[in-house]
C-alpha cells in the first residue's frame, strides 16, 4: 500500500476537525471535496476576495448531504485577527490557502497583496500557534525560486524574487520557520507549481493560462501566447495537491517544519500547452481545430522556465503525483466542456 493509500485508510477511521483557509477558491474547494469524502469535519474560510459560492455547491453536490453535514462555513477576512482566532478553535489541522494568487496582480498593486499574503498569513499562524493545531499547512509557491536559473528546482537553493506576489509567498516560508524556533509551532510549506483543474476561474484579467485558454478556445476568441511560447511549467492536476496536502498534514514529526516541491518533474512549454489543448479539445469542438495562437510581449515578473524536484516530497511525505499532465487535461477540460455556461 503506498503512503497515500495509509492516509486514507487512517481518515477513514479517525475523524478530525480541519480548517481550510480559502474554501471557495479552486484549491481550496478541491481539498474540502477530498476530506469531506473521507468523514472528516470541516470549516471553510473565505471572504469571496477571488473565490465563488459556486465552487461549494459543486462540493455539496459531488459529495451528497450526509458528508456536507459535517462541513460549516465562515464568511471572513484572513486580514481580520480575531476571525482567525475564531475559526481555528479546536481545530486539530489547518491547510491554509487563502491568498491573492498571480504574479500580474501583484504588480499592479502589492499592498493589496501583501495584505492578504502577509499580514492574513501571520494573522492565520499566529490564531494556529495560539489554538495549540497539530499541523499548519500552507499553499507556497514556485515563485520563490525567482531568477534561480537551475532546473530542476529543488527546495534548498532559490534566487531573488521576480515579483511582490514571489516575496510574498517567499516570507510566509520565513515565518512558518521562525514559528517553529520560537514557538513550536509545526508547520509544512507546500510550493505548488502550476496547478490546473476543474472550477478554477477562466475569467478576468488575472485567470491562470490553462482556464483562461480552454475558455477562449471553446469560445472562438484569441489566445494570446506571451513571448516566443517556449516559456515553460510543470503543470500539475489539482488532485496532486490535495494528496500532498493531506500527506504533509500526517506526516511524521521528522518532516515538518519544511517546504516541499509539489508538481510532477515535468516541463511543458505554452507552445505545447497549446497544441495539447487544441488536440483534445477538437472532437468536441471542430471550430477549435482551425484556431491559431496570437503571440504577445513576455509579462514582466514572469519566471522563464519552471521544474520541480520532487524528490524531497516523495522521500519525506510519501508522494507520489498520480496524474501526469494529460490526463489532468483530460478530467479538467471535461469538466470545463459542461460548466462553463455557469463560470
Ligand atoms: N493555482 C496555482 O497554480 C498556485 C500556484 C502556487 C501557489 N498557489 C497558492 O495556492 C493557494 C490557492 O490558490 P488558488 O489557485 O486556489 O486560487 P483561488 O483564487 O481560486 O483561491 C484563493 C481563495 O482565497 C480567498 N481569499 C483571498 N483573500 C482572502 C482573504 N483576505 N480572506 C479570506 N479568504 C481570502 C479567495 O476568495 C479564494 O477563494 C494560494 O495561496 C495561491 O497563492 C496557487
Amino acid at each position: 500500500m503506498n503512503k497515500f493509500q495509509d492516509v486514507r485508510q487512517h481518515l477513514l477511521q479517525h475523524q478530525y476537525q480541519w480548517v481550510v483557509t480559502g474554501a471557495a477558491g479552486f484549491i481550496g474547494s478541491h481539498l474540502v471535496e477530498a476530506l469531506l469524502g473521507l468523514g472528516q469535519r470541516v470549516t471553510g474560510l473565505d471572504n469571496f476576495a477571488t473565490g465563488h459560492r459556486r465552487n461549494l455547491d459543486g462540493v455539496r453536490e459531488f459529495v451528497g448531504p450526509a458528508a456536507w453535514n459535517n462541513f460549516s462555513f465562515t464568511e471572513g477576512d484572513i486580514c481580520d485577527p480575531a476571525t482567525c482566532a475564531a475559526v481555528l478553535q479546536g481545530a486539530d489541522f489547518v491547510l491554509h490557502q487563502a491568498a491573492l494568487g498571480s504574479v500580474p496582480r501583484s504588480v499592479a498593486d502589492p499592498a493589496r497583496s501583501n495584505a492578504t499574503n502577509v499580514t492574513g498569513f501571520l494573522n492565520m499562524l499566529i490564531a494556529a500557534r495560539d489554538a495549540g493545531v497539530r499541523r499548519f499547512v500552507y499553499a507556497a509557491s514556485s515563485s520563490t525560486y525567482g531568477d534561480h536559473p537551475a532546473l530542476p528546482k529543488t527546495e534548498d537553493v532559490i534566487g531573488k524574487p521576480l515579483s511582490p506576489y514571489a516575496v510574498t509567498k517567499y516570507v510566509n516560508e520565513l515565518y512558518a520557520g521562525v514559528f517553529a524556533s520560537t514557538y513550536g509551532t509545526q508547520s509544512i510549506g507546500l510550493r505548488y507549481f502550476n496547478v490546473f483543474g476543474p472550477r478554477q476561474d477562466p475569467h478576468g484579467a488575472y485567470a491562470a493560462v490553462i482556464p483562461q485558454w480552454v475558455a477562449a478556445l471553446i469560445g472562438n476568441r484569441p489566445v494570446k501566447i506571451n513571448g516566443d511560447g517556449e516559456t515553460s511549467r510543470d503543470f500539475c492536476y489539482v488532485d496532486n495537491v490535495v494528496q500532498a496536502n493531506l500527506l504533509a498534514a500526517l506526516a511524521g514529526d521528522e518532516a515538518a517544519n519544511q517546504v516541499y516541491n509539489v508538481a510532477l518533474n515535468e516541463r511543458t512549454s505554452l507552445n505545447q500547452l497549446y497544441a495539447m489543448l487544441r488536440e483534445l479539445l477538437a472532437p468536441r469542438f471542430p471550430h477549435v481545430a482551425a484556431h491559431r495562437p496570437e503571440h504577445g510581449e513576455f509579462r514582466p515578473g514572469d519566471v522563464r522556465h519552471s521544474q520541480a524536484d520532487i524528490s524531497k516530497a516523495a522521500a519525506l511525505l510519501g508522494y507520489a503525483p498520480a496524474w501526469r499532465i494529460r490526463d489532468g487535461l483530460e478530467r479538467a477540460l471535461d469538466w470545463y466542456a459542461g460548466h462553463l455556461e455557469q463560470v
